[in-house]
Parts: C-alpha cells; structure tokens; sequence
C-alpha cells in the first residue's frame, strides 16, 4: 500500500510511486499503470493538480488546453480541488476547452438529472472558464439528427487537435463514457442503449430505475482511446471487483474499459476498497514476497481454508507450501503452530456478551468486563440501519442491562414514497375531523398535501411540507422499532443532519453545524460504547459521510477524560460484510434471535415491500441482512469453529 505523502510538494505520481516498494514484482499482474491511494480525497487532489500543471503549461505555450471531462461520484473531488485552486491560487480556465463525455438521451439540461446541470453545479459555475468552450453532449436533439449532431461532435473534438487529457470513471458493467459492453474499440461519439445495471446505479438520481432514460449519447472508444493522456479514477468496494478484471484481465469487449490497456499513457487512481481485488492487495503472497503482519497472516489462514475448503486445524505445512506461504510457515515453526494460534484468535471474537461479560476474565475477550453496565450509543444513518445492521446486539444490550442510546443521523425522508405521506395525511385530516376539529382546515391540509404529489414531476424535489411529513413517518418507525427492543423514547434522539437535508440524493457538504450536533451528542452522553455504520459502499454516500463525521468528533473529543474509556465498534449496513478477517467482534443469534430481529426491522413499514431505492439487489432488507448473518455464521463453522444460526460482525476503531 502507498504511504500517502502528507504536503502538496508530493502532488505527482511518481513520488508517491517511489515510495513504494516491491514495485515491479507486486505489480507484474497489472496491465495498466495503477496507483492506489488510502483515501479518494487525497487521489482526487493528485488528479486535479496534474489537470492544472497540464492548464498552465499550455498556456505558458500560449495554447488551448483540450479537456474531456466526467461526471458520477468518481470526479466530484477533482473538481472540487479545481474550484479551490480557481479561488485560492488563481488557476484559469480561460484556455481550457472542455468536452463531456457523455449525456442521458432524451434529457433536458436544465433538469436535475442532466449532465449539463451537473457539470454546472460542480464546476463551470465557480471557474472563469468561456462558456463557448463547453461542450456537452446534447440531450435535447431532435431524434433524426442525433447521427450528423453526434459526427460533428466527434469533428469538433478533431477540430482542435484531440483531447489532452480525459478523465474517466468506470461503471460497474466496465464501460467508459455510456460504451456499454459490446462496445467496439474503434467506436466513435453515437447513442447507445443503456446496460440494465447502469440503469439500476442510476436510479437513485432518478427516484427509480423505470424513470432512468434507456438511452444516451456518448463518445466513443475509439475517441476516448486518441486522447494523450488518461486518468480514470474509481472509489469504493463496489468497483473492485470490475477494477481487477480490468486491470489484471484480458482485453475483452465484455469489460470495454480493458481496452485502456492498450493506451500507452493511461493511470488508473484507486482509493483502498477500489483497490481490494487487486492480486497484490487481496492475495499479495501469490503475487511475491509478502510482510506477515498479523492483520496478513489471519487473512492467509482464512483465504487458504477457503481456498483448500479445509477447517483451520487440517491445514498442513504442504497446503501452505503450495500456495505461496512457505516463508509464513518458517516462521512460525510449523503449521499446527500456527493453525492453533489462529484458531484461537478467531474463536476469541466470538461473544454472547456485546457490552462485556460482567465478573468474567476478560483478557481475552472483545470488550472489557468493567462497569458492568455501559452507556452504549448507536448511531443510524437512516432510521432503520440500527436494527437491520445489529438489531440482534443492541437486543442483547438492552437485556443485559446497559443503557443503550440510538442516534437517528438523518432524517431518510426521501426514501419514502409519496402515496404514504397521502394516506398519513388524509389520517391525520379524519382523525382531526373525528375530534370535531376545525372540518376546513383538516380537509385542505389533506387536499394541499394530495396536491403536492400528484403535481410533483418525476425525478423533483417535494414540497418543505411532504419532506417533513417523510420524516415524521420514518420517526415513529423508529421510535416503534425502539419500543419493541424495549428503549423508552427519551434514549432516540432524531439528529436530523443538515448536510441530507436537500430532498435530493445529492447532498450539501457536510458543514460545522453536523459535526457540532455529533459532537453534542457524545458530550451529553459521554457513552463507554459507540456503535458506528463503517459501511462504506453506501451507494449515496450518507453512510460514508455519517462516518466520517463521527470520526472527525472523535479526534475532536479523544483528549476528554471519559473517551479515554469508551470503545468503538463499526458495524455494516445493507450493502455489503466485514470479511471475517475484519472482525474484531462477532455476536451469535440463535434462530429465535434472528427471528425478533426480523420483527423489529418490521416495524420500518415504508422500507418494506418495494422501497425507493432498492438498488440492483430484488431482495428486501431484512432478508438481505439475515443472509449475510447467515453467512458469516457459516464462515465461522468452516473454518472449523462452532456452528451458529447467524452472527453479526463488528471491526473496532482504534483512535
Ligand atoms: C460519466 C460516465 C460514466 C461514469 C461511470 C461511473 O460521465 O460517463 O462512465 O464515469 O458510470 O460513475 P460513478 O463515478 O458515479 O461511479
């Protein structure tokens, strides 16, 4: 892994290569330059001062810098740092010449969802750059003239000597721009037809795949493949799996961005969880020598059970020697050794007792026996995360007696759909009315409410009003899902974060008053335990955002007397699983266990059935989360340990 330089004098490539080791032989599986970075923010930096070095440089020359530009998540912090860089140090864009690659088709730019009004809202508006030089796809041509409009787009790139730089983002079906697979390598500026998967990833910005459009205009391989210089960045585990294949693949038109292996100056810029199925990251010892830390060594063991489909304790010294692990064995002696030590200290995280064992040795035991009773906090992203995530530990938290406090982050109000807030409010105008209340004024609510949905057009904002009434339905959810566990109301506290609050799935940056009213929270509470989602593939990134605040809270407090005694515990949300390498705690439900569980994740009635934003996965949340318990479980029992109807997992964090 790369030590990230820590000042901008390190902002280029090759000195943050240098500081590799093992280069060429930890590298001899890729087939594309390749730079991992711990975090995106600092990759995102990396980027955005090549693309300003390349501005500058071109117009020292007294020439036009060509740029073909992204959109998604993946660009956000680029373009961040060169809006920065525009207002702090005076970077210009008056010789920049842009290109987009791609726009949905039909679209309409002024629409929430166009590229145009992305590329707006993220860059063009904060820079000096000529309007006339932006060039974006248009989603709004008639459609007979889409073929000569998409030729002319495709001549103008040609116009002005090709692109200089393009900077790319990888979808989860490995196209580029919208070159969907199938595409072909001499492909040029056209509309195509989009993938099933890409309309699922879209359809969060679109309140649902159906309203994603089928179609979009995007350049092509061929006129990404002519530009000098490439950069694609990906960020997130979501995108390690076609990252790797990519990569470490073969060129196929299966995965179209495996064609960048044949650019002679291409980069790709991954964050860690992009990075994860890379052979150097995720099985290094195959790749050459390896460092046997023992974060490394657990990982080993566990793969190579997988591997061999053996239980620890029948590993042999031959298993080892096989698949690369020689040096590993030397080391310890011999493999029972080390089958033993690893055994243990997997068995070790397994525990019935999530806030401790009270008069129990706990030397060896995840959390510490003293005090007996714990302040636990858990904080929820959206309103259901804490019982669909640990709804089995914090039962057992309530009944061994701790106070156990749950801090609802956001509000999740735009995950509701609109003919909920009609029927609340049409309860709310009957039940005023059966109390003999005003009949008007009951009646025009419900009828005003009624009106603000049905006028609402796909894909816009509601109403201030429907946004609250989303909210209050999500929190007496929540709150139902408390009384069940058997939490008084009093321990739910409703955060309602700032940053989410923009009825869009885009967010507003996360802002002094979020991290202040975590901060409070904590203070109030001062909690010997906090349960925190480290669930980082959140495909809207509120989970991602939610953590790292109470992070930032934690460096805030870690000097206050009662931090120096509280523990952190990430736990996973929906999407995805600690590797049982990751664990540092697991708690075992028993069938009855996961059962209460699955009631108390009932009580989320606008998240069950068909939700608002269910991703590409048909499966409902609980039945999401009680496969992955199960399968923890069962990853545990073949590894040789016992055998549990389902388990949940916890990382600690260490601070
Ligand atoms: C965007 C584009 C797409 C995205 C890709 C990744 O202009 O052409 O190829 O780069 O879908 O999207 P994110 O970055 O949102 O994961």
């Amino acid at each position: 892994m790369i030590k990230e330089p820590v000042n901008d004098s390190k902002m280029d490539y090759r000195s943050i290569e240098h500081e590799m080791c093992g280069l060429n032989e930890e590298k001899r599986f890729e087939k594309i330059h390749t730079i991992i970075f711990k975090k995106s923010t600092l990759a995102s930096k990396v980027v955005a001062h090549e693309i300003a070095e390349l501005i500058r440089l071109k117009e020292a020359n007294n020439e036009l810098c060509i740029l073909g530009l992204a959109t998604g998540s993946s660009p956000i912090g680029v373009y961040n740092e060169l809006v920065r860089m525009h207002k702090e140090e005076g970077l210009s864009f008056q010789h920049v010449v842009t290109f987009n690659l791609d726009e949905y088709y039909p679209m309409q730019t002024n629409s929430l969802q166009s590229y145009w009004y992305f590329m707006h809202e993220y860059l063009f508006d904060h820079i000096d750059i000529k309007p006339e030089h932006i060039n974006i796809p248009n989603g709004t041509i008639a459609e007979e003239d889409v073929n000569s409009y998409c030729n002319e787009y495709e001549e103008k790139i040609t116009s002005y000597g090709g692109l200089d730089l393009q900077i790319l983002g990888i979808g989860r079906t490995g196209h580029i721009g919208f070159n969907e697979p199938g595409s072909h390598i001499n492909s040029i500026t056209r509309m195509v037809t989009l993938d099933q998967l890409t309309r699922e990833d879209a359809s969060g910005d679109f309140y649902g795949s159906a309203n994603v459009p089928r179609r979009a205009i995007t350049m092509g391989i061929g006129t990404i493949m002519k530009a000098q210089r490439v950069i694609l960045m990906a960020w997130g585990e979501s995108k390690a799996s076609i990252v790797a294949k990519t990569v470490e693949g073969n060129i196929t038109h299966h995965v179209p961005a495996t064609y960048l292996q044949n650019h002679n100056n291409a980069t790709f810029v991954l964050d860690e969880g992009a990075s994860a199925d890379l052979k150097r990251i995720h099985t290094p010892w195959l790749v050459g020598s390896c460092t046997w830390d023992e974060y490394t060594t657990k990982r080993a063991v566990i793969w190579l059970c997988q591997t061999v489909n053996k239980p620890i304790l029948k590993l042999t010294d031959r298993d080892y020697n096989e698949y690369g692990m020689n040096d590993l064995i030397s080391s310890y002696g011999s493999s029972y050794d080390l089958n033993i030590q690893m055994f243990n200290t997997i068995q070790r995280t397994i525990t019935g007792w999530p806030g401790g064992k009270p008069n129990a040795d706990d030397s060896q035991r995840p959390e510490r026996a003293n005090p007996a009773q714990k302040r636990a906090i858990i904080f929820s992203p959206h309103p259901d995360d804490d019982v669909i995530s640990m709804g089995g530990t914090f039962m057992r938290l309530h009944d061994q007696g701790h106070e156990v406090h749950v801090a609802y982050q956001t509000s999740g109000n735009i995950a509701v759909f609109d003919e909920e807030v009609v029927k609340y409010a049409n309860f709310y105008s009957e039940l005023k009315s059966f109390n003999h209340a005003e009949n008007e004024e009951s009646d025009s609510f419900y009828e005003n409410i009624k009106k603000a949905v049905l006028d609402k057009k796909p894909g816009s904002i509601d109403t201030a009003e429907v946004r609250r009434i989303k909210g209050l339905i999500r929190r007496g959810e929540a709150r139902a899902a408390c009384r069940f566990v058997g939490i008084p109301d009093k321990r739910a506290s409703f955060l309602d974060l700032p940053f989410y609050e923009t009825g869009k799935v885009k967010k507003k940056p996360v802002g002094k008053e979020d991290l202040e009213i975590t901060i409070d929270i904590l203070r109030r509470i001062k909690p010997h335990q906090i349960f925190t989602a480290g669930d980082l593939s959140d495909p809207h990134g509120t989970h991602r955002v939610c953590l790292e605040l109470i992070f930032q809270a934690i460096e805030v407090l870690k000097n206050e007397s009662w931090m120096k005694d509280c523990y952190v515990w990430l736990y996973r949300g929906a999407w995805h699983e600690w590797g049982v390498e990751d664990i540092d705690m697991v708690v075992p439900l028993s069938p009855d266990q996961l059962l209460k569980k699955r009631k108390a994740i009932f009580n989320h009635q606008s998240q069950k059935d068909n939700v608002v934003f269910q991703g590409s996965d048909n499966r409902e949340f609980w039945q999401r989360v009680e496969d992955r318990n199960r399968n923890t479980a069962t990853q545990y029992n073949q590894l040789g340990l016992s055998e549990y109807e389902a388990m949940e997992a916890f990382k600690r964090y260490y601070f």
